[in-house]
């Protein structure tokens, strides 16, 4: 079956790849003909200069960070305009919890003109999860895949029964109004092992802050670094490390009391 709309435009920020995961899933299963996607790590500037038409569904995806939409990724959103685009958000988070990150991209997209249809918090492996310590470790799986697809179902049932235009009510929304605060973070990144590292520059690639430059060295601007692990994970000789008391602590915490297995939820 196809929606009713020809095309799809997929916008997500993803550092460590499970929020992408997520929203192309969720895309696939909304059979249409064309999906336009933007990685908010990369240049969108034609995405912020044109106005996103009515005629054509949003999906947006964000991953959660400290319980709220990531402060930069919040100010790239913040750029977007939409004449009333159908809108779909999706928050991934860890197994922690999301907190206000969902009702946080509501008011974001609301705010450039979307028109929210539909919302869904998902789980991604946490950023900060290892063999050794895992936590929601290798989410999202087959069965988060499913879901996606459960969630696609839904949003099609709302779209061919002429509720396209019906907006999702926020008070459905979990989430503090106001949000909590965003906590001061300390200046802190992943260090390199230098025995280890072959200088391939990947780790700098796939820095979505470019805090990293690869020559002779690897040297990482800490005022840039949001501790998203992109380059920990990506390192093909694990030579990137974020290891101290601080992190440590936190991923003590996380892979002691967040073991039990969330769910998705979503909000049609
Ligand atoms: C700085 C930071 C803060 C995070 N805060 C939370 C949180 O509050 N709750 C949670 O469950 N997961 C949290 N996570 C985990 C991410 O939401 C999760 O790993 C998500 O799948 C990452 O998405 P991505 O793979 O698209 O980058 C945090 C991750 C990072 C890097
Ligand atoms: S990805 Fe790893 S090996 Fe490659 S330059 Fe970065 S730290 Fe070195
Ligand atoms: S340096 Fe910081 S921002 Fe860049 S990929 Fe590594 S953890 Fe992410």
């Amino acid at each position: 079956m196809e929606t009713i709309f020809s095309s799809i435009n997929l916008i997500y920020f993803s550092a460590t790849g499970t929020t992408r995961n997520i929203v192309k899933a969720i895309a696939r299963n909304l059979a249409t003909r064309s999906i336009s996607e933007y990685n908010l790590s990369n240049e969108v500037n034609d995405l912020y200069l044109n106005t996103i038409p009515a005629d054509s569904l949003t999906i947006i995806g964000v991953p959660v960070y400290r319980g709220r939409v990531p402060l930069m990724v919040a100010e790239k959103l913040q750029k977007l305009h939409s004449d009333g685009s159908p809108t779909v958000l999706v928050s991934v988070y860890g197994n922690r919890h999301f907190d206000d990150a969902l009702l946080e991209l509501h008011d974001i997209t609301i705010g450039c003109g979307f028109k929210v249809i539909a919302a869904g918090v998902f789980i991604g492996e946490h950023s900060y999860s290892t063999d050794e310590h895992p936590i929601a470790h290798k989410r999202p799986d087959k069965e988060d895949l499913n879901q996606c697809a459960r969630f696609a179902e839904e949003i099609k049932a709302k779209i061919t029964t002429g509720q396209t235009f019906e907006t999702l009510d926020r008070t459905k929304l979990p989430g503090n109004d106001p949000y909590k605060e965003h906590p001061a973070i300390p200046l802190l990144s992943p260090e390199t092992i230098v025995d280890d590292c072959i200088l391939c520059g990947i780790c700098a690639e796939v820095c979505p802050t470019d805090a990293i430059t690869v020559n002779k060295e690897v040297i990482t601007d800490k005022g840039a670094c949001i501790w998203c692990c992109a380059c920990v994970k990506r390192c093909p000789t694990q030579a990137r490390v974020f290891k101290n008391e601080l992190i440590d602590g936190f991923v003590e915490m996380l892979s002691t009391h967040y073991k039990e297995r969330k769910e998705p939820e979503w909000f049609v």
